[in-house]
């Protein structure tokens, strides 16, 4: 066999060097050279599917198509790992022979579950493979010893060389393998060093090739860049069926999982969990405990978000001060920063509330983070509660909740609080917190988003009598629903 030799082929031309370079000599783009392996022109056939054929006939035979109805598709038993949120956002457990990216930062937790995982398989008679390219084998011993079921079952190497690993996959041909982590294994025919996006990709295609070849189901372990986007190249998001991302803060015990991609299931399902002494452990009642923690502070308020196909209530929190910085300071956890300007320039523009000079901190409580336009509500009603130093009208049901009911009932509401509510404004107001939700349009108004019952079924099973929704018209209608009238400078 020749010795595979290695190109550097331009990700945007295709424009094929012999040696990395900063800039493509093809086309001028800089950073594209990715290095590939390129064995010796094959014979017949063979080669990787993706590299195109260097001269000569491909002597391929015509295949005929099937229509699509006679196609045999014999209904695939998935295996369930016995974690229920992980099985509800892979869409009912680990399709057999699929290739899963699961993405996360360091020390979120993404060894913790796929051990978890591979030990309930392993408990269930399944065949499994643990192959890390991280930790040593006592390293991941002692993960183990702390997680329930049979972890100290799972079979484990300890491997950096893709080489090995293929032959060991080919060996054993586990159901069910994780490797941990894609960007530390190394192939040897590439001189770039492991995490690079031409060993990631070279690792994670031959894997899935051996993988496909032996219906190995394999959990794929990546990284996740500081900003956010999974480390290595976005190809892998291409390979893979289904990408997983696992979020939330080192620091705080709650985390979810959510479906990035998924060929075989929705992409809408999340799943939270919480770090504890024994391994991760599903969050079922997350609602409720984010309710029973919101402080009902000037600056805080109920978010009935949506996990997936789950509703989920989180507080949001604000905090406005004085800012001594030009510009002043937009520091955010939980929710998208861009979003956070959007929400200050409307809550300028058509809410009245002035930020220009004001360092303005929001933070979703709980380590959660929550990506959905029908967070804007609940972010702009925080910054402005916060900005006037007067806490949210949550309480009784106040009926809040639509455009025409809330203005007439706030207008009643309003009058009760100038009677009896002088003094709360400073503390946190007694009773139930506000609920919330909808998107925040450019022109002030409040559009509707996806699932309103859901979100209303779920504050009112919480006891949150008043919501605040799209039906209120617009930003102003909201804050006027909202908010105490007193201190309130402009809004008319
Ligand atoms: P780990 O799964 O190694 O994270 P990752 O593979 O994503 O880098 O573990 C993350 C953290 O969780 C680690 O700091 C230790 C902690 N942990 C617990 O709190 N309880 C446990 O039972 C285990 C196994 C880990
Ligand atoms: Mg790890």
């Amino acid at each position: 066999m020749a010795r595979p030799t290695t190109v550097h082929v331009c990700s945007s031309c295709g424009h094929e060097a012999p040696r990395w370079a900063g800039q493509c000599t093809g086309c001028g783009e800089w950073n594209t050279l990715v290095e590939e392996v390129r064995s010796a022109p094959a014979r017949g056939g063979g080669g990787g599917s993706g590299r195109a054929g260097v001269g000569g006939s491909r002597g391929g035979a015509a295949v005929t198509p099937t229509r699509l109805g006679a196609v045999e598709a014999t209904e695939v038993a998935r295996l369930p790992t016995g974690i229920g949120e992980l099985d509800r956002v892979l869409g009912g457990g680990i399709v057999p022979g699929s290739l899963v990216l699961i993405g996360g930062s360091p020390g979120i937790g993404k060894s913790t579950l796929t051990t978890m995982a591979l030990a309930n398989l392993t408990g269930a008679g399944r065949k499994t493979l643990y192959v890390s390219a991280e930790e040593s084998a006592a390293q991941i011993k002692l993960r183990a010893e702390r997680l329930p079921g049979a972890a100290l079952d799972i079979p484990v190497i300890a491997e950096t060389d893709l080489g090995a690993v293929l032959a060991t996959l080919e060996r054993e041909r586990p159901d069910v393998c994780v490797v941990d982590s894609v960007q530390t294994l190394h192939a040897s025919e590439l001189t770039g060093a492991p995490g690079s996006v031409g060993q990631v990709r070279e690792v994670a295609g031959e894997i899935m090739r051996v993988a496909k070849q032996h219906r190995i189901a394999v959990l794929l372990v990546g990284h996740v860049t500081k900003e956010g986007a999974l480390a290595g190249p976005r190809v892998l998001e291409h390979l893979v069926d289904c990408v997983l991302q696992f979020e939330g803060e080192r620091e705080r015990t709650y985390r979810t999982l959510r479906a990035l991609k998924n060929r075989f299931g929705s992409t809408s399902e999340a799943g939270v969990f919480e770090m504890r002494q024994g391994g991760l452990v599903e969050v079922l009642d997350a609602s409720a405990r984010f309710v029973g923690e919101a402080t009902h502070a000037p600056g805080s308020v109920v978010l009935c978000a949506m996990e997936g196909s789950r509703p989920l209530l989180v507080e949001v929190q604000a905090l406005v001060s004085q800012s001594e910085l030009v510009p002043p300071r937009r520091v955010v956890s939980g929710i998208d920063r861009n979003r956070l300007a959007l929400v200050l320039a409307v809550l300028t523009r058509h809410g009245g509330v002035a930020l220009g000079a004001a360092d303005v901190f929001v933070n979703v409580v709980g380590g959660v983070r929550v990506d959905e336009p029908g967070a804007d509500l609940a972010v702009a009603l925080a910054v402005a509660s916060a900005a006037r130093g007067v806490a949210l009208r949550g309480g009784v049901n106040g009926g809040a909740r639509g455009g025409r009911d809330a203005q007439r009932s706030g207008a009643d509401a309003q009058e009760r609080l100038q009677l009896g509510g002088g003094e709360r404004t400073e503390g946190a107001a007694p009773g139930p917190p506000l609920a919330c939700f909808g998107e925040l349009g450019l022109t002030g108004e409040l559009r509707t988003v996806a699932h309103p019952e859901r979100r209303i079924a779920e504050a009112a099973k919480f006891g949150l009598g008043t919501i605040v929704t799209p039906e209120a018209g617009t930003l102003r209608a909201a804050l006027r629903s909202a908010l105490p009238a007193q201190r309130r400078p402009q809004a008319a």
